[in-house]
């Protein structure tokens, strides 16, 4: 439902933006009949659009359930709310000024979307995933090849830092769509790309965790809870 909800939101900001795109150019070049007939046309598609914007998007806000959806997402919310009346009154008055700015609100909370965070700093987004999962910081910062280094401990570390708001401490939480570990039936490399390269509301990992992170935490999962996948898997390579 929520991954549903989640591609909805995304197709209908994306028509959203290329629509009041079109319409902020045709006012700032000046071309007002133009615009009153496309608006006049699109009225309908219009509304049906907004409320498809504002209601798939109060869904994923309520139901995202991360506590790391805090901070970017207040921002995302005002910069939305405040671009409607300037977009209302920028039209109504074809005042240039106001148009622009409100699909520069709005291209930016798409941005804040896309980065989880105001400043557009992803790094920002993951240190906050933790919220208020314990971390063992100092088993979460070994590094392989050090003395003592645990690789079991270093993947839990990393799996209460990275992945629990969403997954549980039982991999069965599903937060924001997130599938219950103890079903999976993904080999080690299938679910060490999906850590990397992430899907639907998981973020991708690489350029965030080493590559002996990811392999830490991946041991982790296998070893917790995705149970006798490496059975079925075809023969290592
Ligand atoms: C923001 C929430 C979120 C975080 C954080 C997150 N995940 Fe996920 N995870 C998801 C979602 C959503 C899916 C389902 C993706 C899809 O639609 O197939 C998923 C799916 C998975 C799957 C595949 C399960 C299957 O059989 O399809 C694995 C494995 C997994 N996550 C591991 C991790 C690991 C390891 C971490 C931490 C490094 C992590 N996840 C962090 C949301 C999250």
């Amino acid at each position: 439902m929520y991954t549903g909800i989640l591609h909805t939101h995304k197709l209908v900001v994306t028509l959203f933006l290329i629509y009041y795109l079109v319409r902020t150019i045709l006012l700032l070049s000046n071309k007002h009949e133009a615009l009153d007939k496309l608006t006049k046309k699109l009225a309908i598609p219009d509304r049906i659009i907004s409320a498809l914007f504002l209601a798939t998007g109060i869904y994923l806000a309520v139901f995202s359930g991360t506590s790391a959806a805090g901070s970017w997402l207040w921002v995302k919310l005002i910069a939305v709310f405040a671009s409607i009346p300037l977009a209302v009154i920028g039209f109504k008055k074809k005042n240039k000024a106001l148009a622009l700015l409100s699909w520069l609100l709005i291209a930016y909370a798409y941005g804040i979307s896309e980065t989880k965070s105001p400043t557009m700093n992803k790094k920002a987004y993951f240190e906050s995933l933790a919220g208020d999962v314990q971390v063992n910081t100092a088993e979460a910062n070994m590094v392989p090849g050090q003395e003592n280094y645990d690789i079991a401990a270093h993947g839990q570390a990393l799996y209460a830092k990275n992945c629990q708001v969403c997954h549980g401490e039982d991999g069965k939480l599903g937060k924001s769509g997130a599938k219950d570990l103890a079903a999976s039936q993904k080999t080690r490399d299938e679910s060490r790309t999906l850590i990397e390269k992430g899907k639907n509301a998981m973020p991708g990992f690489a350029g965030y965790l080493s590559e002996d992170e990811i392999m830490a935490v991946n041991a982790y999962i296998h070893t917790k809870f995705i149970q006798g996948s490496d059975l079925q898997a075809p023969a290592a390579h």
